[in-house]
C-alpha cells in the first residue's frame, strides 16, 4: 500500500513528535509513515524519542551555515512527501518551501489569527494570551507559506483558559486538550490526500 513518507522537525522535547509516533503505533496514520525526524540542535528531547522509535533522525543545528541547504538534501535522501512541523521554532524560507514544492503544515499553540506570526512561540504565546486575557485560546495546524503562521489552516481545536493559569499551566493543557490530538489527525488527513494524488499519477 502507498503512503505518504513524512519528515518530522523539531526544536525542543518533542512531545508533539511523541504523539505522532504513538499515533503510529496505535494505526491511526495509515496513509502516513515517519521515515525522517530532523531535530535542529543537538541534545535535545526529540532525537532520543526519534531512537527510542527506531526513526532515523538527522541533527542539522539551525544556527549554523546553510541550515536550509542540509535541510533540503536530507528531505530529498529520504524522498520526504511531507513535512511536519511539530514544535519547531525557527521559520523556513519562502526560497525552501518553493524548492521543496511538497506539503509543509506546522502546528502553532494559539487560535490564528491570535498570538501568531513573528516572535510568538512556545511559552511566549501563551505569556501573550494570559497578558491579553482571552478566555479561550487553543491550538492551529496551518499549511506553513512564506508568511509566518499566515498559511491555510488545517484544523483548529479551542481549549479554556482558567483562573490562576500560569504560562506552563496554560501550555500543558493546550498540549495535552488540542496539540496531542490535532496533529496526528491533520497529518493523517494530509497524508490520506497525498496518497490519493500517488495513486492517481500511477
Ligand atoms: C508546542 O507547544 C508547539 O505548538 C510550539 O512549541 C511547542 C513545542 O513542544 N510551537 C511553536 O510555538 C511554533 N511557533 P514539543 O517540542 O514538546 O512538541
Amino acid at each position: 500500500m502507498l503512503t505518504a513518507r513524512i519528515a518530522v522537525v523539531a526544536s525542543g522535547g518533542g512531545t508533539n513528535l511523541q504523539a505522532l509516533i504513538d499515533a503510529q503505533g496505535r494505526g491511526e496514520l495509515k496513509s502516513g509513515s515517519i521515515a525522517l525526524v530532523i531535530a535542529d540542535k543537538a541534545g535535545i528531547g526529540a532525537i532520543q524519542r526519534s531512537e527510542k522509535a527506531g526513526i532515523p533522525c538527522a541533527v542539522i543545528v539551525r544556527r549554523e551555515p546553510a541550515f536550509e541547504e542540509k535541510v533540503l538534501a536530507a528531505l530529498m535522501e529520504y524522498q520526504i512527501d511531507l513535512v511536519v512541523l511539530a514544535g519547531f521554532l525557527g521559520i523556513l524560507s519562502g526560497d525552501l518551501l518553493r524548492r521543496f514544492g511538497k506539503p509543509v503544515i506546522n502546528i502553532h499553540p494559539a487560535l490564528i489569527p491570535s498570538f501568531c506570526g513573528k516572535g510568538f512561540y512556545g511559552l511566549r504565546v501563551h505569556q501573550a494570551a494570559l497578558d491579553y486575557g482571552v478566555k479561550v485560546t487553543g491550538a492551529t495546524v496551518h499549511y506553513a507559506s512564506e508568511i509566518v503562521d499566515g498559511g491555510q489552516i488545517i484544523a483548529q481545536k479551542a481549549v479554556d483558559v482558567l483562573p490562576g493559569d500560569t504560562p506552563e499551566i496554560l501550555q500543558r493543557r493546550v498540549m495535552e486538550q488540542a496539540e496531542w490530538v490535532l496533529l496526528p489527525q491533520a497529518v493523517e488527513t494530509v497524508s490520506a490526500q497525498i496518497v490519493k494524488e500517488k495513486e492517481n499519477a500511477l
